[in-house]
């Protein structure tokens, strides 16, 4: 089994911009299983290859109670976004802090698989939250900074003090 290294605030790392996947080979195969494990292991809902650490743009998540549930978006877009919710997140890349974030209700996707095929998903709930999550990420953002910048510098000072 292989668990990777998981970036946390304030690691500036975790802004980099990630990069398409246009080859679909071995290794990308293998960092979406060490990725899952990593998830899983954690445990978390998702994570992105950013958060790891590797700018390709990566996603796995798994939202069901057992965790039987695997997903992976490859080079994924939003194409459609609908309504609104708030959900109390959290991320592996910001411990211990929780805060409510505005986002849509439902999201539609386009993404690869690892292989490479083509899908389209649509996705509400928790599962639309997580997958909003990840793709920012992708572009370097983490979920405080959706946050007032008041709320977003309470939370970083509590990040600070939880690492003493
Ligand atoms: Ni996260």
């Amino acid at each position: 089994m292989t668990t990777l290294n998981i970036l946390t605030l304030p690691d500036k790392r975790l802004k980099t911009l990630a990069k398409k996947v246009d080859v679909f080979d071995k290794d990308l195969q293998q960092l979406i299983k060490d990725m899952f494990e990593t998830m899983y292991d954690a445990p978390g809902i998702g994570l992105a290859a950013t958060q790891v650490n590797i700018h390709k743009q990566v996603i796995v998540i798994d939202v069901s109670e057992d965790k039987d549930q695997p997903l992976c978006l490859v080079n994924p877009e939003i194409v459609e976004k609908k309504g609104e919710q708030v959900y109390e997140e959290g991320c592996l890349s910001v411990p211990n802090i929780y805060a409510k974030v505005k986002r849509a209700d439902s999201v539609s996707i386009k993404a690869q698989n690892e292989t490479g095929k083509s899908f389209e998903l649509t996705a509400e709930g928790l599962l639309a939250v997580c997958i909003q999550h990840e793709i920012d990420h992708l572009k370097g953002i983490v979920f405080l900074d959706h946050l007032t910048p008041l709320k977003r510098k309470m939370a970083l000072k509590k990040l600070e003090k939880n690492k003493f």
